[in-house]
């Protein structure tokens, strides 16, 4: 479902020669061995998620859905990223779709905090928390903000069946609470950590509320974990792409751009920056993953792209068919001299910009570029998306024998945080 193509990447080595390693460490992901095994839930989840509890998640979607004008979503990181990513790709940005859904608990902006409790005084909400650790401090503000918020405008009973929690199974402070109040819960596998979580009741919930077929997006992660059952580098193309991104940075190509043509895929660059990031940037290694979405973008970033220090390489994702096309107008005065355009589609516009842009960065700039692309921005493309890049991370971080599934530097900042806010 998702074409690979590496024609344009100036690749001083065969993508095939790494065969040998790919095959080793295929194993070491399938056969949960590699390194961080205990957080490989997500590999076979298509095949092994709870039946009940998704069915669960619809239910409760519904409910939410007749319930609420406003959902807030209250979580960060890989707690809101993908479910955020999902809605927008899928959905559009402004899809008129009832419930309005809002992300919250990602943030300690005052002024952020206090504009979304303003502006939903007056509405109907329901709110989800996310957090599999339960711990999460931008998550547990907002969060006892938020609840406070619900007693006072519904009461305690009524809050209750409007706050659904997403946590570990088993343990944790927001288990508690959850537990204490009588609240919806929803589990985050113990072996499926935050940036993986998307396909579980963390993005399931969400996307399911914004309207989206959950049954459709995972069909997609299926059919991704079938095709990906074959490491051979020229089929699988998740592989490919791991590969290729470890011979450029063979090559001093220490970052990547993530390039898309849609503005409503600027959040799936967002869920990629986490995924890859996280997982790949270690021990001084990784590739430093950035985007731009073009061609809003080229008239910002474009310039460092063509003609700045040759530091990084782009992937492009791009999709067959937008989830709506306009035909451009003829007109009589042609004053804006656009008559040129009259009778074009405005993707066929935007696929022009993206071909004269790749010719632009590969043929003048010198900066490879890597193209994926997918048929469309159904839920079933994004569930295929996701598990093709969970493949593709953990291929190109077990190839410099990076654990992908934690994230020992994000624990500085928070205690420096916890020091100056007196935090015991
Ligand atoms: O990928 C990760 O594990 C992190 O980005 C987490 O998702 C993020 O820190 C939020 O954690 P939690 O869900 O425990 O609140």
């Amino acid at each position: 479902m998702i074409k690979f193509d590496s024609t344009n990447a100036f690749l001083e080595e065969d993508i095939v020669s790494y065969q040998q390693q790919v095959n080793e460490l295929h194993e070491a992901i399938v056969n949960k061995t590699g390194k961080g095994n205990d957080f490989l839930g997500w590999v076979d989840w298509s095949e092994n998620y709870d039946k009940a509890e998704f069915e669960q998640i619809k239910k409760s979607a519904a409910y939410v859905r007749e319930n609420c004008d406003v959902f807030i979503v209250c979580g960060i990181g890989g707690s809101y990223l993908g479910a955020r990513a999902a809605i927008e790709m899928i959905n559009g940005l402004y899809a008129d779709k009832k419930p309005e859904v809002i992300f919250f608990g990602n943030t300690f902006s005052s002024t952020y905090v206090a504009q979304v409790l303003e502006y939903i005084k007056d509405k109907e909400i329901c709110v989800n928390v996310i957090s599999k650790s339960g711990t999460t401090t931008e998550t547990a503000l907002a969060f006892r903000l938020l609840k406070q918020f619900m007693e006072a405008k519904y009461g305690k009973e009524e809050s209750s069946k409007r706050i659904l929690a997403t946590t570990d199974i088993e343990k944790g402070t927001l288990h508690d609470i959850a537990a204490k109040e009588g609240y919806q819960t929803f589990s985050i596998p113990s072996d499926i950590g935050g940036r993986y979580s998307i396909i579980t009741a963390v993005g399931l919930l969400p996307i399911a509320v914004a309207g989206i077929s959950i049954d459709d997006l995972m069909d997609g992660v299926k059919e991704a974990f079938v095709d990906f059952a074959d490491a051979d580098l020229t089929k699988n193309s998740a592989y490919a792409y791991a590969v290729a991104r470890r011979i450029l940075q063979n090559q001093g190509k220490d970052a990547e751009m993530f390039v898309s043509y849609d503005l409503n895929t600027s959040m799936l660059a967002e869920w990629w920056k986490q995924l890859f990031g996280e997982s790949e940037g270690k021990e001084g290694k990784g590739i430093l993953p950035c985007s731009g979405t073009f061609s809003t973008d080229l008239h910002s970033l474009g310039q460092f792209v063509q003609d700045g220090k040759k530091l990084l390489f782009e992937t492009v994702v791009t999709f067959e068919k937008p989830i709506i096309d306009v035909v451009f107008p003829s007109d009589e005065d042609n004053a804006d001299g656009m008559n040129y355009l009259a009778g074009k589609s405005l993707d066929w516009v935007n696929k022009m910009a993206m071909q004269g842009t790749l010719e632009a960065h590969v043929e003048e700039g010198n900066v490879p570029n890597l193209i994926l692309t997918a048929p469309d921005m159904s839920a079933k493309s994004f569930g295929y998306l996701c598990y093709f890049y969970f493949r593709a991370c953990a291929m190109t971080c077990y190839m410099i024998d990076v654990n992908p599934f934690n994230q020992p530097g994000v624990e500085v900042y928070k205690k420096n945080m916890f020091k100056l806010l007196g935090k015991n």
